[in-house]
């Protein structure tokens, strides 16, 4: 491990010098002097003294390359068109005039709320041209998540499409987002709609037509901006109902994603580079949009699913048709593979000459998963851990630094720039092959949330608290003597549904609610597609008499409803009591295990262990008490 292991170690012993070198991948309008701010713990910066622009970096430095900087692949829609950098940044250029038209400047906040279209990308970039602040709303959320989003980042204008399409059925997005207006304080000047053939949106007075602005649009300069100002603000899900906004800055991020897309990922200039996900979430915004086309790389935008657009061989075309040379997804999307192709008959049909890689994050990549994976594409299948709070990978296994050998159920070791250790409940280093709480030694590298949007006592509370100078991952696991890092879980109440971060507390909150509900608990448990699916448990008040099958109904069309069809809810029990602590803290750890057949001890502080006992057939309804 010698290239690596040189990495890592400089990567801590001197960040300075270690960052300040890849930082010389960026264009800078005000080069930095000096790369690690630690003049005020435990809120670290990178490239304090630095200005620079990401649009500049990512589409204006490459235009006179001729090479090709985003390849749309719709099977959902039967379209696919291609950009080159030149036309990307024209669009982009044009685009951001229009923005700046309706007033957007410099640090305002611009909600982006689309499907996976190119005008999608295009918007993004558009906001980094200018210095705004854009904050992209997954779509499969519903109007009352919408709506916190709007209410804490105040955006000035909001940039939508008319609908998406899903398999089965297109979502309107305009009343989604009428809806979403209802329900908060402010309000943007604008809504920008990009309308779309399958369901066009009807304007109301404060809606405005994209093409319609473009056309009279004048194209934009990029705004130099500080490296520490504040490219995106992304929500995720944290263990209450009120999503945490992740705030990333400029110049970090940069420099750390074109650092890791080379070195993780092994990809360069004029690489194809396909990651299946969605703009909505960390992996869109991290590998779709910004890293691949910060070094001038070919990104591929999927608008489709792994199954069923039009078959379980979708992700062999578009790998075969655009000559992806590495694959990022997520464990669930192969997991639907094969279980409609079970022997990847449908890969026969197509090229994978050029194929080098498959990455895999997200959510834990089962061993079955991976030896089918690697068994059928015959490349390295290369798990790796982070999320949405780093924004780029912190264990991998380094495939263009230096290749290591895989060892199924770990992400291999840590990412230069990360410091991970695990620790135990005070805070004490664990010895190889316990398992503890994951955390990383401050100050986390650049590209790391420097705070959440603003928040700051509330970042210093979620992250740094738990232990003194360290960040708290939130996962579980251990590190064996090989120092490869094992990832077992959450710790807290976060699931992971199809690669999906959800709340369990939010899906509670719903529940909670509802009149007849006295309590409730939420839990993810082990699905053999989606990884997780949430299980919700609720007591009914005293004295109330309702239909069963019916309240079930309306539980889970209230989830739905308030947080959205991607929480998948669908399971609901009506129960006696939860089990509790004598401190009245519900088991939810202990209600996990059962559902998920573990010999999970019963805590000693249990209240009443008939109460369990009598949950036991309920949580295992498969294998019995
Ligand atoms: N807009 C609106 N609705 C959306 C949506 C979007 N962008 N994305 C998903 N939904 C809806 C779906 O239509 C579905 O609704 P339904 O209950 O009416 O069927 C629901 O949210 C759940 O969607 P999904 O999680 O995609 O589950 P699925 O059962 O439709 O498909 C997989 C399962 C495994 C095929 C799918 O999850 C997948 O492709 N995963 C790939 C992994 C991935 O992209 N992970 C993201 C992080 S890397
Ligand atoms: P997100 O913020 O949506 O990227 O989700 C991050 C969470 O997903 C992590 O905290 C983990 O719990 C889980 N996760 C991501 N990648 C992996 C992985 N490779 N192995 C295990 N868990 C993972």
């Amino acid at each position: 491990m010698g290239a690596y292991l040189d990495a890592h170690q400089h990567s801590l012993t001197d960040p300075d010098a270690f960052w300040l070198a890849a930082a010389e991948t960026i264009d800078w309008v005000k080069p930095p002097v000096s790369a690690l701010d630690a003049s005020n713990p435990p809120f670290y910066r990178w490239f304090a003294d630095a200005m620079m622009n990401t649009c500049f970096n990512a589409l204006d430095r490459h235009a006179d390359s001729g090479r090709t900087a985003l390849i749309y692949d719709s099977p959902v829609t039967g379209t696919q068109a291609s950009f080159t950098y030149r036309e990307l940044r024209d669009e982009v250029a044009v685009f951001a005039g229009a923005l700046a038209g309706l007033g957007v400047g410099k640090g305002d906040r611009v909600i982006v709320y689309m499907p996976m279209v190119p005008r999608a990308v295009v918007a993004m970039l558009a906001c980094a041209r200018l210095g705004a602040v854009h904050s992209v709303v997954f779509g499969g959320f519903a109007p009352k998540e919408l709506a916190s989003r709007i209410e804490d980042a105040k955006p000035k204008v909001i940039v939508a499409a008319s609908c998406g399409i899903e398999p089965a059925r297109v979502v309107a997005y305009k009343p989604i987002i009428d809806e979403a207006l209802t329900l908060t304080e402010h309000r943007p000047d604008h809504v920008v709609i990009t309308q779309r053939p399958q369901s066009p949106a009807e304007m109301g007075p404060r809606d405005v037509d994209w093409d319609a602005i473009v056309a009279t649009a004048s194209p934009h300069d990029c705004v130099p901006v500080a490296a520490t100002d504040p490219l995106y603000i992304l929500y995720t899900s944290g263990t209450t109902g009120r999503p945490k906004g992740v705030v990333r800055d400029n110049g970090g991020h940069a420099v750390a994603l074109a650092w890791s897309l080379q070195a993780v990922y092994d990809i360069g200039p004029g690489d194809v580079f396909w990651t299946a996900s969605d703009v909505g979430w960390v992996v869109g915004h991290s590998y779709i949009v910004y890293a691949p086309l910060l070094v001038g790389a070919t990104t591929v935008l999927y608008e489709g699913k792994p199954v069923g657009t039009p078959d379980a061989g979708a992700f062999w075309r578009v790998i075969a048709e655009h000559g992806v040379k590495a694959l990022f997804t997520a464990p669930t999307a192969f997991r639907a593979i094969k279980r409609v192709d079970p022997d990847a008959k449908l890969l026969k049909q197509y090229d994978l000459s050029r194929f080098r890689t498959l990455f895999l994050a997200g959510e834990r990549l089962d061993p079955e998963t991976y030896h089918w994976a690697t068994g059928k594409l015959g490349v390295p299948v290369i798990d790796h851990w982070w999320q949405t709070e780093t924004g780029w990978p912190i264990c991998a296994n380094l495939r263009g630094l230096e290749p290591m050998p895989i060892k199924p159920g770990s992400p291999t070791v840590p990412v230069p720039g990360y410091d991970v250790q695990v620790l135990d409940t005070a805070g004490n280093q664990l010895p190889a092959g316990s398992e503890g709480a994951i955390a990383i030694k401050l100050p986390l590298p650049p590209g790391t949330l420097p705070t959440l949007w603003g928040d700051d006592s509330r970042y210093v509370s979620s992250y740094l608290s738990a232990y003194d100078g360290y960040y708290l991952t939130g996962d579980g696991g251990y590190i064996d003597s090989d120092g490869y890092v094992y990832v077992m879980g959450r710790t807290d109440d976060v699931i992971n549904v199809a690669g999906h971060r959800l709340s369990t507390g939010a899906m509670e909150a719903v529940l909670a609610a509802h009149p007849a509900v006295a309590e409730c608990a939420v839990i993810g448990v082990h699905d053999a597609l989606k990884g997780q699916l949430p299980r919700g448990f609720v007591v009914l008040k005293a004295g109330v008499e309702v239909h069963e099958a019916a309240l079930r109904d309306e539980l889970i069309a209230a989830v739905r409803r308030d947080i959205g069809p991607v929480a998948a809810f669908r399971d609901v029990s009506i129960v006696p009591g939860l089990p509790k602590t004598r401190s009245g803290k519900i088991l939810r750890k202990t209600m996990r295990g059962i559902a998920d057949g573990r010999n999970e001890p019963v805590p000693s502080t249990i209240e009443d262990p008939a109460v369990l006992d009598a949950l036991r057939p309920i949580l295992r309804p498969i294998l019995g008490p």
